[in-house]
């Protein structure tokens, strides 16, 4: 039988290094990607002849219906949505709109075209929020802290929902964030190298952040798809901490950074109060005992070494050594 699989969110980190391995596995590989005036495939253009890319949005339930009659695919991993959570604080409703409810929609259009499809949900440890117990696991009950936090909480919870109600082969992947050389530079370790890399080649004189003690469970994301594959193969579904155990402040990560290329992060980091959010997620650390005992996942890039890549990858991409994509 053709293993074909959807991808919402295929323009973004995660969709990129899962098409990748996907296609490894030999899977056809559908890409839905929303309607945009201007071209957002520059994390996936190394692909585009491998991989079908359909129109489709999380916001339009016809859309998502036509899609699943239309192409049949035998796998759908939902990374689709509005993931920064800064902006999320910005726009709570369409934050809602796309991250939670969408979820609704996508998984309704499954139970309505084919139930027997295999379902992956994007998951967030934002969804621990303030923290209520040190390590994270399954088990741990949530305290969402944003409203993309809540958003996430709401798409976890129907995508159990829908497990127990239907039957479907429906899982959860709670994941802690994680990073490469094609994250979006909105995000804090991007901010960083890609700042970092712009300093070192003499084009910035400055990295403006906001919370530098907020401790992360930061790894690379070239590993995690691979424990949203992984989920999607179990004859059972279920719900998974991905994570790789260890945290870090944005401090540290700053240190990490600024020393791969010789500088000292306390002369170029300043503070800004617009970085700040009105409710601060503290500290992320995740234990990934159930992933490596049912999935057999583990990490395999150390924090330094994460860093440290990320830092290369852009100085090579801002001198022009190499393409986007690496
Ligand atoms: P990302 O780079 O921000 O990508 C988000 C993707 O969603 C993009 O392809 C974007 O398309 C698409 N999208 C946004 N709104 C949409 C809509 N209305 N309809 C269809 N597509 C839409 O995110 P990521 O880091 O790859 O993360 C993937 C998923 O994992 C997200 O759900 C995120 O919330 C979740 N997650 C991420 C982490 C992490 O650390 N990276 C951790 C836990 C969970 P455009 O290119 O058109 O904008
Ligand atoms: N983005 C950003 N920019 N964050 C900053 C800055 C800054 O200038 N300065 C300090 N921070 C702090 C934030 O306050 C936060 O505590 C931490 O750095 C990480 O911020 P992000 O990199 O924006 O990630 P996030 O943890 O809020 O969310 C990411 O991880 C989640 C999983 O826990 C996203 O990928 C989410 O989509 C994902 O679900």
């Amino acid at each position: 039988m053709t293993k074909r699989a959807l991808i919402t969110g295929i323009t973004g980190q995660d969709g990129s290094y899962l098409a990748e391995l996907l296609l490894d596995e030999g899977y056809e590989v559908i890409g839905m990607v929303r309607r945009s005036s201007t071209v957002t495939f520059e994390r996936i253009a190394h692909l585009q002849d491998r991989i079908a890319t359909v129109p489709g949005d999380l916001l339009d339930q016809a859309s998502l219906i036509d899609l699943l009659r239309t192409h049949r695919p035998t796998e759908v991993y939902n990374l689709a949505a509005q993931s920064f959570v800064q902006t999320s604080f910005s726009q709570p409703v369409l934050t809602g709109d796309v991250t939670g409810l969408g979820v609704t929609r996508l998984l309704d259009a499954i139970r309505i075209v084919d139930p027997d499809i295999r379902f992956y949900q994007a998951s967030s440890s934002e969804m621990f929020g303030k923290v209520v117990e040190v390590p994270q696991s399954e088990d741990t009950p949530f305290y969402p802290r944003s409203p993309y936090g809540v958003a996430k909480q709401y798409g976890h919870w129907i995508t159990v929902n829908y497990r127990e109600s239907y039957d479907l082969h429906a899982s959860s992947g709670i994941l802690f964030n994680h990073e490469s050389p094609r994250r979006g530079l909105e995000f804090v370790t991007r901010k960083i190298s890609n700042t970092v890399a712009k300093i070192k080649l003499g084009t910035a004189s400055e990295l403006r952040l906001g919370n530098l003690e907020a401790e992360r469970d930061w790894g690379f994301a070239g590993d995690y798809v691979r424990a949203m594959y992984l989920m999607l193969q179990q004859d059972a579904p279920d719900d998974y901490v991905v994570a790789t155990g260890e945290t870090h402040s944005v401090r540290r990560f700053c240190e990490v950074a600024f020393g791969h290329v010789g500088l000292d992060y306390e002369q170029y980091v300043v503070i800004d109060e617009a970085f700040y959010r009105p409710a601060e997620v503290d500290l992320l650390i995740g234990t990934p005992a159930k992933a490596e005992k049912v999935l057999g996942w583990t990490p395999t890039v150390a924090f330094e070494d994460l860093v440290t890549m990320m830092v290369d990858a852009d100085i090579d991409l801002l001198s022009g050594r190499l393409g986007p994509i690496s």
